[in-house]
């Protein structure tokens, strides 16, 4: 009987490539955020860029510090800028031109807890503001499903798919400059979206909410918010459509 013979992996030359990440340490404040340089073999490290950060924090320093839980996309917590642009680490592929490094930092314009690691306090606060959440004076009877339509239910697609990452709302130079009182695109968009749940009775009094100069209005409709948006949603439009139902009641 012919024997099987078992081939060796094949061992990959290493792929070195530099990432060059945000570094800044709450325990010595004097001293500036920096950017550090560290040196990933990338064939022997996943695709991801989540994946480099766990791995040079296994191998090289267990101090990087950042956020992530699902690495799937599913979380929102590991989002970050990485080569200038707002997304989530677990779903960023590594560009694999070892030419050129790779430039890491937290969400831009924000409070940094640690190294990546921005401080969402406010922006939690900002959606809690909204009250995110059915509002009913003629709730259905105990015993019955809150039913909706099919049709209505489908006008939350693409709004209910948001995983409040706050990717686009630190990107949207409004919210730079007005955090404290501008809601921002993640959480107005979640504002539209109870605005428009048929089983919702609270529509004009959540757009009332927002007729002032700050919560709304600060938005320019520039749209960073909607190419930015790792989920391929549009807060953008979603504000826009808010305008619209403002302006027309
Ligand atoms: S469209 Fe509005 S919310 Fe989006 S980035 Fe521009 S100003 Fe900000
Ligand atoms: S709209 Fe997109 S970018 Fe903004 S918080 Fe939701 S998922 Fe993140
Ligand atoms: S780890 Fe959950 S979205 Fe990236």
């Amino acid at each position: 009987m012919a024997s099987v013979t078992e081939e060796a992996p094949i061992k990959k030359e290493p792929l070195l490539k530099t990432f060059e990440i945000y570094r800044w340490n709450p325990d010595t404040p004097t001293e500036k955020p920096s950017l550090v340089k560290y040196t990933v073999d990338l064939n022997s490290c996943g695709p991801m860029i989540l994946d480099v950060l766990i791995k040079i924090k296994n191998e090289q320093d267990p101090t990087l510090t950042f956020r992530r839980s699902c690495r799937e996309g599913i979380c929102g917590s590991c989002a970050m800028n990485i080569e200038g642009g707002n997304t989530l680490a677990c779903i960023s592929k590594v560009d694999r031109n070892v030419s050129k490094s790779t430039k890491i930092y937290p969400l831009p314009h924000m409070y940094i807890v640690k190294d990546l690691v921005p401080d969402l306090t406010h922006f939690y606060k900002q959606y809690k503001s909204i009250e995110p959440y059915l509002k009913q004076n003629t709730p259905p009877p105990a015993d019955r499903e809150n039913l909706q339509t099919i049709e209505d239910r489908k006008k939350l697609d693409g709004l209910y798919e948001c995983i409040l990452c706050a990717c686009c709302s630190t990107s949207c130079p409004s919210y730079w400059w007005n955090q404290e009182e501008y809601l921002g695109p993640a959480v107005l968009m979640q504002a539209y979206r109870w605005m428009i749940d048929s089983r919702d009775q609270f529509g004009y009094q959540r757009r009332e909410a927002l007729q002032n100069q700050m919560s709304l209005y600060r938005c320019h409709t520039i749209m960073n918010c909607s190419k930015t948006c790792p989920k391929g949603l549009q807060p953008g439009a979603a504000i826009a459509k808010i305008k619209l139902l403002m302006a027309t009641e």
